[in-house]
C-alpha cells in the first residue's frame, strides 16, 4: 500500500482530521472535511481518486425481459473503510430515439429512488463494495439508448456509460391507404399500433447489414426519412449509388411531410399461429375465428416477431389486424413466393376477400412460453 505516505498530503489545511481507521492499522489513511467558499461541507481526497467503469460498454436484452448494466467505482490508493453514503449514484438515460438525458434513479449509501417510465422497474444490484450496475426489468421497447452511471463523492465526480440494445427486427410498414401516407406523428401511431415502436438508426443500421433491402423511406424515431439498400437497382437509385442506409435527412415538418415508416418489434409474450379454417374468410370471419380460439388477430409486430424470432414459416397467407394479408417465410422454397426469407405482403385487398388467419394469444393463455 501507498497510502501510508499520502498522509502529509492529506493534512495539508485540515481544518478537520478525520481517521477512518484505527490508527495503529498500518494502511489507515486521512481524509479533511473544509468549508468551501459557499458554505456547503465537502469531502475533499486530496491525492485520492475515484474511478468508474463498466465491464460492457452494451447490453442486449428482449422486451419483457431483464438488463443488467453494470458500473463499478473504487478509489486509488485503495480506502482502507467504505465511503456509505457519502457515495451518490446516479444513472440517466438519452433515448436512442433522441432527445434529452431523463433521470433514471438516484441512490445514497441503499436508499434509492427511481423516476418516471422507471419507477419500479431499476434497482443498485450493490453485490460488493463499489458494485453500482443498474438491474432493470420489464423492458420496455422504447427502454433502448445511452444509460449513464455517475459517481459522486464530495468534489471528485466520474461516469462511465452503457448503451442498451434491444434483440429483435425491424420492418418497414405502410398506411393501408397506400405508399407515403404518414406524417412523423402517423407513423409512430402506425407502429403502436402494431405492437411496435419507431426503429432507431442503429436498429435500421442493423437490419441492412444482415440483408434488409427496401426501396422505399421511411421515419426513424430520431425525425429523419431514410431507406435501406443492399442491392442497388434502377428504380432505387440506380446502379451507381453504392449500397447503404441512404437518408433523406431529418424532416423539418413532421405533419407535412409524408411517408413510410420503419417499425421495430421485439420477443412476444405469447405466440402467433395460422389458424387453419374449415373454409376461407372474410375479415370480419377471420377476427370471430381468432375470437372463438380464445386470440385475437395478430398485429403485423407480432407477425414479424414470430418469423424473426420463432422461426415461424407458413406458405399460406393470412389476415391481420390491421387488414393486409401476409405470410412468414423462413425456410424459402417453390410456391411460395420469393426466393428469399421473409414475411411476404399481398398489402391491403378489400375486406371481403376470403383469405386464412393469423392470430395471437397472448401468454396469460399460452402457459410460461416467452
Ligand atoms: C427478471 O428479474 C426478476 C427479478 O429480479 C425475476 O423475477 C425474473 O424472473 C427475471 N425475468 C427474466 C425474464 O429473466
Ligand atoms: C415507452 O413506451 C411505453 C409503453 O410501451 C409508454 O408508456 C412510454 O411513454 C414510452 N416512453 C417514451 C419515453 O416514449
Ligand atoms: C363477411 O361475411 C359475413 C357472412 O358470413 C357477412 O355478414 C359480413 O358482412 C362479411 N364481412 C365483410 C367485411 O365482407
Amino acid at each position: 500500500m501507498m497510502i501510508c505516505c499520502l498522509q502529509t498530503l492529506l493534512l495539508l489545511g485540515a481544518q478537520l482530521v478525520v481517521s477512518l481507521a484505527a490508527p495503529t492499522v498500518p494502511n489507515n489513511f486521512f481524509y479533511h472535511d473544509y468549508l468551501n467558499g459557499h458554505g456547503n461541507n465537502e469531502i475533499h481526497f486530496s491525492g485520492v481518486k475515484l474511478h468508474v467503469d463498466s465491464a460492457q460498454p452494451s447490453v442486449f436484452a428482449v422486451r419483457g425481459g431483464n438488463a443488467t448494466m453494470p458500473c463499478r467505482f473504487w478509489y486509488e490508493p485503495e480506502l482502507s473503510s467504505p465511503r456509505g453514503v457519502r457515495v451518490r449514484v446516479k444513472w440517466s438515460w438519452v433515448p436512442a430515439a433522441g432527445g434529452h438525458e431523463t433521470d433514471v434513479l438516484v441512490a445514497i449509501g441503499s436508499r434509492s429512488r427511481s423516476f418516471g417510465a422507471f419507477r419500479g422497474r431499476v434497482q443498485l444490484r450493490q453485490d460488493f463494495p463499489g458494485d453500482a450496475t443498474l438491474v432493470m426489468t420489464h423492458l420496455l421497447l422504447n427502454d433502448t439508448g445511452r444509460y449513464r452511471c455517475e459517481v459522486v463523492d464530495g468534489l471528485e465526480d466520474r461516469s462511465t456509460s452503457v448503451y442498451l440494445e434491444l434483440r429483435g427486427v425491424v420492418f418497414p410498414y405502410q398506411h393501408p391507404g397506400g405508399h407515403y401516407h404518414l406524417s412523423f406523428m402517423g407513423a409512430q401511431q402506425a407502429c403502436e399500433e402494431q405492437d411496435s415502436t419507431l426503429a432507431t438508426f442503429t436498429q435500421l443500421f442493423q437490419s441492412w447489414k444482415e440483408g434488409m433491402n427496401w426501396c422505399n423511406a421511411g421515419w426513424l424515431a430520431d425525425g429523419t426519412v431514410q431507406y435501406p439498400i443492399t442491392r442497388p437497382r434502377v428504380p432505387c437509385g440506380g446502379h451507381g449509388l453504392a449500397p447503404g442506409v441512404r437518408s433523406y435527412g431529418r424532416r423539418h415538418s413532421l405533419h407535412l411531410h409524408r411517408y413510410d415508416v420503419f417499425c421495430f418489434s421485439s420477443s412476444l409474450r405469447g405466440k402467433v399461429y395460422y389458424l387453419q379454417p374449415p373454409h376461407k374468410m372474410n375479415l370480419t370471419e377471420a377476427q370471430q375465428a381468432c375470437q372463438e380460439d380464445g386470440a385475437e388477430v395478430a398485429k403485423v409486430g407480432q407477425l414479424y416477431a414470430a418469423w424473426k424470432l420463432k422461426g415461424l414459416d407458413h406458405c399460406d397467407a393470412g389476415w391481420l389486424a390491421d387488414g393486409s394479408v401476409r405470410y412468414p417465410i423462413t425456410k424459402p422454397r417453390r410456391n411460395c413466393g420469393p426466393s428469399e426469407p421473409g414475411v411476404h405482403s399481398f398489402g391491403f385487398p378489400p375486406p371481403q376477400h376470403k383469405h386464412g388467419v393469423y392470430c395471437y394469444k397472448s401468454s396469460s393463455s399460452v402457459g410460461s412460453e416467452v
